[in-house]
């Protein structure tokens, strides 16, 4: 029997490979230059982690978490997001005793049992960065801005910022008291998880996808109005720094984000592309989850980039490899003798950082062939007739030029 691919992932075949390559040296080469270094934690984590952060209500990890249990009966859980890994990791490791403040970012896939379909997979690759350590309306643009110069140097054009503020232990309880009230006497028009949720997270109706729902929700009151003093001023700030940076965005009242940890600053990347309403990136301020998960009292602010749906985006097909630099040498060996002695020059250009291929046997006109397709700049031809003058023979493919030299002097020759 075939064994296939589990529905909702996919593999990621060269050349389209090249592709996600190139898009994550840009994120590389960028998040150096906002100084952000790198982290990797592990996919499988205590799910409990996720409960406490992402929240156990949430449609997130009630629905779509891959939780399981290990061979101990140790719940556990494939990552459905990056944000709480990194947090544990940053208060396990202690970071913020070496510096308040630490940028980190991270690739990655993550795992969400949803329904397969455009942009929407069971395993789907994050791009995310973390600021943790600051409160600053500073940092939410910092990472607004590196966020926008990614989008721009990867040359994705159509895409909006949309933000919001959630405010903060403080002002939220009024707010849940309106929304709650708004809900008595509606709820049972509602779908049934609106309903079951609007005791735990009444915030959440305001984020169901579901046509009756949206409607309904639309006369709710929203956060927007209830922010206290400093988290309204925190999102002036936040939204003068973002003008002052260039960076053109829309507030969207009922970004509400379907993750608990969130409090003032959220946003999210739209694009058209992508149908109504699907982000390309997400992300917010999460102030408490450092310390519900065990850490001092410390703030953050991050997002993460969802990487298939920026390739859809993208659409930079057909991919092409990049070879680097150097030249591309394709060695046709006729006969185990002549792989023997053509090794060492071989592996001498390789160090030398050339793209070099040969041919594993086979005519000498079907080697031809392959070095053709893969654009060979000069083939080395070795047969018996070369072996036994200690000769090889240098093709240079756009000319058709050949010349013979001594096998001893081939390095020197296509260097
Ligand atoms: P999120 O909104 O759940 O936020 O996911 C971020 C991005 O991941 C989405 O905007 C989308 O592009 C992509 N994504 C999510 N689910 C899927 C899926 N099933 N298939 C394909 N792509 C998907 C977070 O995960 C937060 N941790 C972001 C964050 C970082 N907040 C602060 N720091």
């Amino acid at each position: 029997m075939k064994i296939q691919v589990i529905k909702g992932m996919r593999d990621i075949l060269p050349p389209e490979t090249a592709a996600w390559e190139a898009v994550e040296n840009k994120a590389r080469q960028i998040f150096k230059t906002y100084g952000f270094e790198e982290i990797r934690t592990p996919i499988v984590e205590e799910a409990g982690l996720f409960e406490r952060s992402v929240g156990a209500t949430s449609a997130i990890v009630e629905k779509e978490m891959y939780a399981f249990k290990d061979r101990k009966g140790l719940p556990l859980a494939l990552r459905p997001e990056g944000t709480a890994p990194v947090v544990r990791a940053y208060v396990e490791a202690g970071f913020y005793a070496k510096d308040p403040v630490a940028k980190l970012y991270y690739f990655g896939p993550m795992f969400r049992y949803e329904s397969p379909q455009k942009g929407r997979s069971r395993q789907f690759f994050q791009i995310g960065a973390e600021l943790i350590g600051s409160d600053s309306p500073m940092a939410d643009a910092e990472v607004l801005i590196l966020l926008d110069h990614l989008f721009s140097e990867l040359g994705l054009k159509d895409r909006r910022l949309e933000i919001n503020s959630l405010g903060c232990v403080t002002c939220r309880p009024a707010y849940l008291t309106a929304i709650k009230k708004f809900l008595k006497g509606r709820i049972n028009k509602f779908c049934p998880d609106c309903k079951r949720r609007s005791g735990k997270n009444p915030l959440r109706i305001l984020d169901c996808k579901k046509e009756g729902c949206r409607g309904l929700s639309r006369e709710a009151p929203l956060v927007h109005d209830f922010l206290c003093e400093a988290c309204a001023q925190h999102y002036r700030e936040v939204r003068g720094l973002l003008l002052a940076g260039h960076i053109s965005f829309k507030e969207n009242p009922r970004i509400v984000r379907g993750l608990d940890y969130y409090c003032r600053t959220a946003f999210e990347v739209i694009s058209e592309g992508l149908g109504a309403q699907d982000a390309v990136a997400a992300g917010g301020r999460y102030d408490g989850l450092v310390k519900d998960l065990g850490g001092p009292d410390m703030a953050g602010v991050g997002f993460a980039i969802g990487v298939e749906r920026l390739m859809l985006l993208l659409d930079r097909g057909p991919w092409t490899v990049d070879r680097g630099p150097g030249t591309t040498v394709f060695f046709a060996l006729l006969g185990n003798e002549a792989q023997q002695k053509s090794l060492a020059a071989i592996q001498e250009l390789r160090t030398k950082g050339n793209y070099v291929e040969c041919g594993y046997g086979g005519s000498l006109k079907s080697q031809l062939r392959r070095a053709d397709k893969l654009a060979a700049k000069f083939v080395v031809i070795i047969g018996e007739n070369e072996i036994k003058k200690d000769m090889a023979i240098i093709k240079e493919m756009a000319s058709g030029k050949q010349e013979e030299v001594l096998l001893g002097r081939l390095v020197e020759k296509l260097a």
